[in-house]
């Protein structure tokens, strides 16, 4: 018999930036992380996942078109392999329970895998966050793992590392963990989506091209060498962390918006100290940071803030701001970037974790 799951998984966009890596196969970053889950309203893979022991091979299609070549893709491998030795032992456990003929042996089944997503892949909007986030929760689901989100966060970290905070709506802490076989670098939820309901982000889509540099070469070269990284490894991230925890249990927006922008500008500074630089901001979104610092000063006062910039691996806005000052955002964003020219997207609330559509 076949069985089939699909799902629909969320984007993540960070507030303190995951940039390098410790450990490239098991993919242990050099810091740990903070994210905000988006509302799947607008951005979200959806992946499919059929098993049947009439497959010959598993096969994986990207967007509808694309058939991906498996074999030398390590980091599915690695999702697959993960979950299928769980469900494996989940098998073994059920027959001593329920006895050998009562279980299904799915493990040893192949998969067809069918994912999408309905935004531009590739593009610097987190689409390998929400693809793998998806593809391990609905092989947890299509696998019925008896597991905990924070277990599922460490397979899906080694398909792509942001994904690990996908797992989870809200308010996310990725920890980096200090083993070496990476037992505690998982994702923990801060704070659920309902927390602070208030916040809301916009995101500017300045360009949906493929980036230049992938994440995966970009940061493994800010590695090996950027001085300012180590800086920022050692010197910044252990205490901005804590700051970030408190302001968002405190709901302050002012620290929130002000770590926000202060560490979106070093992970792009490390970009430019790297050798050769990367870079992943434009002129347009150069022209947002200026547009979003000159809105700020309105407030006249250096240490109240209305909206915060970030900008992951390539040019793309994505602007955090408190409910009552979105409309007045997107008046000046379509004032000074017209919608011929620049598509401003809308997202609401920080949302909460995946639709299961078995
Ligand atoms: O998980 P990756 O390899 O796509 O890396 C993502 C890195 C950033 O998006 C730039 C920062 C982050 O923490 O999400």
């Amino acid at each position: 018999m076949a069985h089939e799951v699909t799902s629909t998984g969320p984007v993540n966009i960070a507030v303190i930036k995951y940039w390098g890596k410790r450990d490239t196969e098991l993919i242990l970053p050099t810091n740990s992380s903070i994210s905000i889950t988006l509302s799947q309203d607008q951005l979200r893979s959806k992946t499919t996942i059929r098993a049947s022991p009439n497959f010959t091979k598993t096969r994986l299609w990207l967007n509808g078109v694309e058939e991906l070549n498996l074999d030398n893709n390590v980091r599915l491998q690695n999702c697959l392999r993960a979950t299928m030795k769980l469900r494996k032992e989940y098998e073994d456990q059920l027959s001593d329970e329920i006895g050998i003929d009562n279980v299904q042996p799915i493990s040893s089944y192949k998969l067809h895998i069918c994912s999408e997503n309905n935004f531009p892949t590739a593009a610097g909007l987190a689409s390998s966050a929400s693809g793998f986030a998806c593809l391990v929760y609905t092989l947890s689901q299509l696998y019925e793992l008896p597991i905990s989100t924070t277990e599922l966060s460490k397979i899906a970290r080694q398909g792509s590392g942001s994904a690990c905070r996908s797992l989870f709506g809200g308010f996310v802490n990725w920890q980096m963990g200090t083993k070496q076989d990476g037992s505690d670098s998982q994702a923990l939820q801060i704070a659920p989506h309902d927390h602070w309901p208030e916040l809301e982000a916009l995101i500017c889509v300045v360009s949906d091209a493929k980036k230049g540099t992938s994440s995966t070469e970009g940061m493994q070269n800010t590695v090996k060498t950027s001085t300012l990284l180590q800086h920022r490894i050692n010197n910044v991230v252990p205490e901005r962390m804590k700051l970030m925890i408190d302001a968002i249990n405190r709901k302050d927006f002012n620290k929130f918006a002000e770590l926000t922008m202060k560490d979106s500008n070093q992970f792009h500074a490390c970009c430019l100290d790297t050798f050769p630089p990367i870079f992943y901001l434009n002129d347009v979104s150069r022209a947002i940071i200026r547009v979003i610092t000159e809105y700020n000063n309105t407030t006249g006062k250096p240490d109240e803030f209305k909206a915060a910039y970030t900008f992951d691996a390539g040019p793309n806005a994505v602007i955090y701001a408190l409910k009552q000052n979105i409309p007045e955002i997107i008046n000046l964003i379509s004032k000074y970037f017209p919608p011929s020219q620049n598509n401003v997207t809308y997202f609401s609330n920080p949302y909460n974790l995946f639709s299961n559509e078995k």
